[in-house]
């Protein structure tokens, strides 16, 4: 009997869901669906607007959902449970999907299991390798987060390090917008980078040998700064060649501190997740020291990097399968830890 779980994500500004398919037998699940609907409305604002995100939930959920199972080939019936991003996120937006999931579970008497945002960017890598088990050191790396996990086993998390202050999609947005170039500022930035020289401005490469923390707020200072002189002295700044060496600065600390992770933990393997593991840089200069220490990296394709409902319904069958079950009397929550 397959095991077919609807995975609902909006706690940020994405409308997506996803339907995964699993036969008991096997240890993987099958993604039999994924849609996604990325909100256009934010970017005339420069930033997500958290009222609009959530309205813009509401109106778009009903469809998303009914699109997922339609290109899943399944009706209702077929569904056994609803897995749904509890938190963490905007509150209102996550509201509507775990209302909306709520709803479901009850109507159709489903199993509701409700999936912590980051726990699903970590299942992400898992729907394209279904051998894929840990123990392994992971970087998380989002709009609001940026977390170095040593993961013994599915459901242990150590914290290795967080980011004492702005996450790393955050710098890379924040600076996106202090150069003009618009949200979301991850996939402009490498955009204009794929042009500059990356060695071109000697950024600060903030805390590299300092242990497993993270601080990017000192980077986006520095670059803020050099702007700014610049543009006092009336001279214009090659935005390829900022974009470039703001973009190496931030991947190289990141790199650094995974494979040193990794090593100092004695794991074999490395997992990447979040919206910034998107950014090809990132991928390929963690490619390239993985493969110098003789480390297994995995990385989820783009499109299952940045928020989708297919690595939370990953996440959710993990834990159906754990005999893991939600209250209905849940509610959104936009400080759920690891
Ligand atoms: O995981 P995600 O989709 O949403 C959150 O949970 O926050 O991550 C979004 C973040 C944004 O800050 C965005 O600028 C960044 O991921 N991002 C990128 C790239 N694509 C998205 N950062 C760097 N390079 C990219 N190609
Ligand atoms: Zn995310």
């Amino acid at each position: 009997m397959a095991d077919v779980v609807l995975g609902i994500e909006t706690s940020c500004d994405e409308t997506s869901a996803a339907v995964l398919v699993g036969e008991q037998a096997r240890r993987a699940p099958e993604l039999a669906s994924l849609v996604i609907l990325s909100q256009d409305v934010h970017r005339v604002f420069g930033g997500v607007v958290p009222e609009l995100a959530s309205r813009a939930h509401l109106a778009a959920l009903p469809a998303v959902v009914d699109r997922a199972l339609a290109e899943a080939g399944i009706g209702w019936s077929a569904v056994d449970a609803v897995a749904v991003t509890q938190g963490p996120g905007l509150v209102g937006a996550l509201l509507v999907g775990v209302v909306y999931a709520k709803a479901l579970a009850y109507a159709r008497a489903r199993d509701l299991i409700g999936v912590h945002h980051m726990e699903g960017h970590l299942f992400a890598p898992a729907l394209e390798d279904p051998e894929l088990a840990p123990p392994f050191v992971a970087l998380l790396v989002s709009g609001g987060h940026t977390l170095l996990l040593d993961v013994p086993g599915w459901g242990r998390y150590r914290l290795l390090g967080a980011t004492r202050d702005d996450a790393a999609g955050e710098a890379f947005d924040k600076v996106s917008t202090l150069l003009g170039l618009g949200y979301p500022g991850g996939p402009a930035i490498e955009r204009l980078a794929g042009e500059g020289d990356p060695a071109r401005y000697a950024f600060p490469r903030p805390m590299l040998d300092d242990g497993f923390e993270f601080s990017f707020s000192g980077l986006k200072t520095a670059v803020v700064r050099y702007v700014r002189s610049e543009r006092a002295r009336g001279e214009e700044t090659p935005l390829e060649d900022l974009a470039a060496s703001f973009q190496e600065a931030v991947v190289e600390v990141q790199v650094q501190k995974t494979i040193t992770g990794a090593v100092d933990k004695g794991v074999r393997t490395v997992v990447l997740g979040g919206g910034v593991v998107a950014n090809t840089r990132l991928r390929s200069l963690m490619a390239e020291h993985a493969r110098a220490r003789g480390l297994e990296l995995l990385i989820p394709p783009p499109e299952l990097c940045t928020d989708n409902g297919a690595m939370i319904a990953c996440a959710g069958f993990y834990r159906l399968q754990r005999g893991e079950r939600t209250d209905l009397g849940v509610g959104a929550n936009p400080g759920l830890s690891l």
